[in-house]
């Protein structure tokens, strides 16, 4: 299994599409503390105190400048941030292909301004012929299957999750929302470096699973500035925009999914994609330091990791300098304890009880603080048997964030799992479909494509959806508006830099765009190690860490993260500087 290919977040340097006029950081609203300089190491490659996009209104923040600019548009139009979100999600089927989807699935936490809050789920599930030890070879080894080719798809969520989005929360018709993306497919746009990039890095794997599609005429990725037309997929969300989510699961977009999935080797049928519900759950409402946080519950781990790993750190008075040696030791404390509980007690809830109350709580957050020897990590190992006492009460993506002029928001997390999928498209339908089957422990104990070691609770079982890290946020200030709306791709590391986009503007009072260029740590528990970024820490720290008995392990970046965050008079957006992405507003 190439457990080190999705680890490595590859870069392309930002190409930012249109934007609103560009802000130094301002000083928030009075309710909010100013804006401090952030310190970097010497010679971290994103330096603090950069610019970021303004908007006094509206502003949406995506992976792919086109589709903020689509969600842009339909908000200048009168819609509210919902309508914008839900034709940035289909905008970012068309223009972002190696995530943006209607072949896989998502969550998304919406804040109202009247102060009703949603948590869509709309994760794919495990197809009705899925088996528990479908992923392994004869002699019981995990193959590759659940990562590559039509066997490792999940039954498909986005389309019925935006629509329900949509019926909920917008105010235009689904075929009003979805003109953009529409016209995006049908008369195409150009391929710029950021796509470019990603194609020809997936040249090989799609091709080799589906030899014919838009991307790779003749097994060759299009060149930047060429014009990607997709007609396939134009006439399929035209069939969605007329007549709704039921054409995707039921009419001829199904049969296509459906003989595709056959060519293949795949099990996804007419019943699965039939059966298929979202889910609306309760956001998980927790609190840091005075903030109020909504979080995606189970069937993602994210909120319940988070909410976990803060509540930890509120334990701590003083909040270590950042980028400290204290800073390290603490966050990755926090972290390392959070994931071993992810791992071990969270999946879907439809089919495992998870301990929401005890995990999400300050009291337990407060018996895992104690376990922070100030002076030496402690292992995974040592900690695992405490943690697994029985619980008193009766688990490539991309990102988005938009909000509206009345301060409704919504944050979504949508993905295919891996960079396009499992690198099949589904032909004469024109869209990828996921890998989202590797989520699930296909082998518990084993580690996976991100090197998570998971537990019982999320084995495989018919009908049941695998455990996410996906972790789309909205915080609210301390006047109940909605204050910065964040989440990103990256596998767990989701988890831990959303954490610390949030952390950076709390506890450093940072600006976004210094909250985003921060250097960034990770831990996953297992392996045992903490993860940080090439020239993202001193030289002294390093030497702290490893004295005090830390695996230190060095990636070049880490997660991919859009957010928006409330300044003085509007907001600021900002797209991962580490990669690329828009900001439009208006
Ligand atoms: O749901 C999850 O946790 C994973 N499928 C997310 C994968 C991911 O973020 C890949 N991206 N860069």
């Amino acid at each position: 299994m190439t457990v080190s290919k999705a680890l490595v977040l590859s870069l392309s340097i930002s190409v930012l599409g249109a934007c609103a006029q560009s802000a130094t950081p301002a000083a928030t609203s009075s309710a909010e503390p100013a804006r401090e300089p952030a310190r970097f190491p010497d010679g971290w490659r994103l330096p603090a105190g950069a610019s970021s996009t303004f908007a006094s209104q509206a502003i949406a923040v995506s992976n792919s400048p086109s589709a903020s600019a689509a969600a842009a548009e339909i908000m200048k139009a009168g819609g509210n941030a919902v309508d914008a979100a839900v034709a940035l999600g289909f905008a970012l089927a068309v223009t972002w292909p190696e995530a943006g989807n209607i072949g896989g699935g998502g969550y998304s936490i919406v804040h109202m301004a009247d102060g009703r809050t949603a948590a869509i789920d709309y994760r794919e599930v495990a197809p009705l012929a899925a088996t528990r030890n479908m992923y392994l070879d004869a002699n019981g080894k995990v193959t590759d299957r659940s990562i590559e080719g039509h066997l490792a798809s999940g039954v498909p969520g986005a389309v019925a999750g935006l629509s329900m989005l949509l019926e909920k929360y917008g105010t235009m018709s689904l075929s009003r929302v979805m003109q953009p993306a529409i016209t995006l497919a049908r008369e195409g746009f150009v391929i710029d470096t950021a796509l470019a990039g990603s194609m020809s890095r997936a040249a090989t794997t799609v091709s080799r699973n589906s030899p014919v599609t838009p991307y790779f005429p003749n097994g060759k990725a299009l060149p930047a500035g060429a014009r990607l037309v997709q007609p396939d997929l134009a006439r399929t969300l035209q069939a969605i925009a007329d007549n709704g989510a039921k054409a995707f699961y039921e009419g001829w977009i199904a049969d296509s999914l459906v003989a595709e999935q056959r060519r293949g080797g795949g099990v996804i049928t007419r019943a699965d994609l039939k059966a298929y519900t979202p889910v609306p759950r309760t956001a998980i409402a927790s609190t840091y330091r005075g903030y109020r946080l909504l979080a995606m519950p189970p069937s993602s781990s994210g909120g319940v990791t988070m909410t976990e790993a803060l509540n930890i750190l509120e334990q701590y008075s003083t909040v270590p300098a950042y980028g400290s040696t204290r800073w390290f030791h603490l966050v990755g404390s926090a972290f390392q304890r959070a994931f071993i509980d992810r791992n071990s007690k969270l999946g879907d809830p439809a089919f495992v009880k998870v301990p929401m109350e005890q995990l999400t709580s300050k009291a337990y957050a407060k018996t895992l603080a104690a376990t922070i020897n100030d002076t030496r990590v402690t292992s995974t190992k040592a900690l695992e048997p405490m943690m697994q006492q029985p619980v008193r009460e009766p688990e490539h993506t991309t990102h988005y964030a938009v909000v509206d002029k009345s301060g409704n928001a919504v944050s979504t997390t949508t993905t295919l799992n891996n960079s396009w999928g499992s690198g099949v498209w589904v032909r004469g339908a024109g869209f990828m479909l996921n890998d989202e089957m590797d989520d699930f422990a296909v082998q518990p104990g084993t580690a996976n494509m991100y090197g998570l070691v998971q537990g019982e609770a999320n084995a495989i079982q018919p009908g049941k959806r695998m455990l996410s890290a996906m972790s789309p946020t909205i915080v609210l200030d301390k006047t109940g508006r909605v204050f910065l709306v964040v989440g990103a791709a990256g596998g767990p590391t989701i988890i831990t830099g959303t954490t610390q986009v949030i952390l950076n503007v709390i506890d450093h009072h940072m600006s976004l765009a210094d909250a985003m260029r921060a250097p960034r740590v990770h831990h996953q528990a297992l392996p045992d190690s903490l993860t940080y970024e090439d020239g993202g820490i001193r030289p002294a720290v390093l030497d702290s860490l490893t004295k005090m008995g830390y695996s230190m392990r060095k990636l070049r970046a880490l997660v991919n993260i859009n957010a928006i965050m409330r300044v003085k008079n509007g907001w600021e957006g900002v797209p991962e500087p580490r990669r690329s992405g828009g900001a439009v507003g208006y």
